[in-house]
Parts: C-alpha cells; sequence; structure tokens
C-alpha cells in the first residue's frame, strides 16, 4: 500500500517536473509585460518573495495532494449567504495574521492550522485567541502526511480533530529551510502544554461553491486546494484567472475567508489567505475566480469545527 502510494506520488512529480525546465527562473518579464498590457482581471509583477528562485525551488513548496478517496459533496440545504462575505471584518480580529511556510512544501499544514486557530476564535467570541502551530502538523502529524514532503488537507484536519496541536509560539516553526524536527510534547517558551482540537466527526469536504460558502458563513475560514501554475508566482492583485499555456507546478492548499464580485471585471472571486508570507500578492491575500472551479478551487475545501468544550 504504502509503496504503492510512494510510486503514483514519484510518477505524478516526475511527469510534472518532465514537461519542466527546472532551472528557469520563475518570474518571466516578457510574461509579466504581456500580461500586464493585455487587459486582464489581474496585475503581474516580481514578487520579492520569488526573486531569485527557480520554477524547481517553487515544486518544493506545492506540497497538497487530493485525499484517495473522492471526497464526498455535502448536500447544502438552502442556506441564504450575502453576495459578498469577509471573515476579516465580520469577526474583527479573528482571522489571524498571514504567515510564511518557507521553502518547505507544507501548505497544508498552515491552511489546516490556521483554520482552526480562526474557528477557535469565532466559536469562542474572541475568549480564545491563538496561533496554532503549523511546525507541529508538519512534524508529529507523521503517519498520513509527509512534512515538508507534503500532505492532504482532510488528513490534517482528522489529526486536529483527534490529537489537536498546541501553539505556534509553544512550537515556533522552523521548517522553513525545508527540514522537519521530530515531535515536541513541551513547549519552547516555558508555558503549559495545551493541545487545541477540532471537534470530532465535523470535518467536512465541500465540493461546491454553495457548500463552501455555507461552511465559511457558519464556521469561519476553511482550508481549499488549488492547482498552481506558472504565472501565479507573480500576481500581485486583481482576481486571478490562469493564463492559457501557464505550466502547472503542483497542488497547493490556503485558507478561504470570503467572497465577492469585482466591480472592475464583472467576475465573482474568492478571498484566500496564502501562506507565503505578508510581501506576496495584495498584503498576503489574493482573490481567485469563484464559480468556474478556477483550478479547481470550487471542489475540494475541508475544516471541521473548533472544539472549545475543554477550554
Ligand atoms: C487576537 O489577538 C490579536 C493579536 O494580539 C489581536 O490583534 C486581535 O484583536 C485579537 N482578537 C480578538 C477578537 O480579541
Ligand atoms: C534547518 O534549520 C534547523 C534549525 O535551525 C537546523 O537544525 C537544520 O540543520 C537546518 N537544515 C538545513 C538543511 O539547513
Amino acid at each position: 500500500m504504502r509503496f504503492i502510494s510512494t510510486l503514483l506520488i514519484a510518477l505524478t512529480v516526475f511527469a510534472v517536473c518532465n514537461a519542466l525546465d527546472l532551472n528557469k527562473p520563475v518570474l518571466d518579464d516578457k510574461f509579466i509585460h504581456n500580461h500586464n498590457a493585455n487587459g486582464a482581471s489581474w496585475v503581474a509583477g516580481r514578487n520579492p518573495r520569488f526573486e531569485g528562485q527557480s520554477i524547481g525551488d517553487i515544486l518544493g513548496l506545492l506540497g497538497t495532494k487530493k485525499p484517495r478517496n473522492t471526497p464526498e459533496e455535502v448536500s447544502v440545504s438552502k442556506v441564504a449567504v450575502p453576495n459578498s462575505f469577509d471573515s476579516r471584518t465580520n469577526w474583527p480580529g479573528c482571522v489571524h495574521a498571514v504567515l510564511n511556510q518557507g521553502q518547505c512544501g507544507s501548505c497544508w499544514a498552515f491552511a489546516a492550522s490556521e483554520s482552526l486557530s480562526d474557528r477557535l476564535c469565532i466559536a469562542s467570541q474572541g475568549a480564545i485567541n491563538v496561533t496554532l502551530s503549523p511546525q507541529a502538523l508538519v512534524s508529529c502529524d507523521i503517519e498520513f502526511n509527509q512534512g515538508c514532503n507534503g500532505g492532504i488537507p482532510q488528513m490534517a484536519w482528522e489529526y486536529l480533530e483527534l490529537h489537536g496541536i498546541p501553539t505556534d509560539s509553544c512550537f515556533p516553526y522552523t521548517s522553513g529551510n525545508g527540514t522537519a524536527p521530530d515531535c515536541q510534547k513541551e513547549c519552547s517558551d516555558g508555558s503549559k502544554y495545551q493541545l487545541y482540537k477540532g471537534k470530532t466527526f465535523t470535518l467536512k469536504t465541500c465540493s461546491s461553491v454553495a457548500a463552501i460558502q455555507a461552511n465559511v458563513f457558519a464556521y469561519g475560514p476553511i482550508e481549499g486546494t488549488m492547482d498552481v501554475y506558472q504565472d501565479f508566482m507573480s500576481y500581485t492583485s486583481g482576481v486571478y484567472v490562469m493564463t492559457p499555456g501557464s505550466k502547472l507546478l503542483g497542488g497547493h492548499a490556503i485558507k478561504i475567508v470570503g467572497w465577492g464580485t469585482d466591480s472592475t471585471s464583472g467576475l465573482d472571486y474568492w478571498i484566500v489567505q496564502n501562506s507565503w508570507g505578508s510581501d506576496w500578492g495584495m498584503n498576503g491575500f489574493f482573490w481567485i475566480q469563484r464559480g468556474t472551479n478556477m483550478c479547481g478551487i470550487d471542489r475540494d475545501a475541508s475544516a471541521g469545527q473548533a472544539d472549545i468544550s475543554s477550554l
């Protein structure tokens, strides 16, 4: 079983790498110039976050894998949601700061720990306001996920329900250089080792726009997934729509915090928080087209509810 899945992953990585020139810089001035001259719905630029990096450097960052079983569509009873919604203004102070995964394929761990941090704050009306430790998922959730080599969002959320994770100040992030320390069961800062959890059996996979909206509206930001194409690395603002012909680099997990409609382009979009630092995109956030399953973003978002009963 383990052998077969390793083989499948190896084959997929090979198939992707085979078509790419790994040594080429990921930021491409000619692409940026042409893109911006064409009046697209988003603006491209040289993101300082990826200055000097090659396509090969980026492949290691994109660590999200699809779950083995096809996710089940969650039936959504017609929940009325507003036309535009932003968790940051709806629950002030509960959407935590933009983080930076560094050169480690740990996006799956960031989007999972971040969505639980926000959901704890929202469920407790601000009483539990902590930034949870993505490092704990990278280093401790190693039975089904692979640390800096990637993970599956649903498996990460199952770990949050079964075991929980401490705060980021208890187990700080040090995997930015691509290596994971051993799982740590006491706090670096000397505080009490307290685990924060998701409520058991509440994990849902949302595979439609309506299901994602209903879940975010009820509980807060959700872990989403998308395919990343090379053009996305030079996103700076606006509603991202994949440029035809751009090369697929890999799978990525992010946190969907809301939605809206852009008055300039007329496009519906998701508001998404990335984990590439706050100097990428719009202060660490981006908009991506909603309703056309752009890069797969409308079909595979997942999270459970926060467990505040024992805190
Ligand atoms: C949570 O803590 C952050 C950082 O200290 C603060 O900016 C934010 O306002 C707090 N949120 C709430 C709901 O109190
Ligand atoms: C990454 O950083 C950790 C902690 O600072 C260190 O122990 C490790 O050797 C570093 N690994 C690499 C590949 O630089």
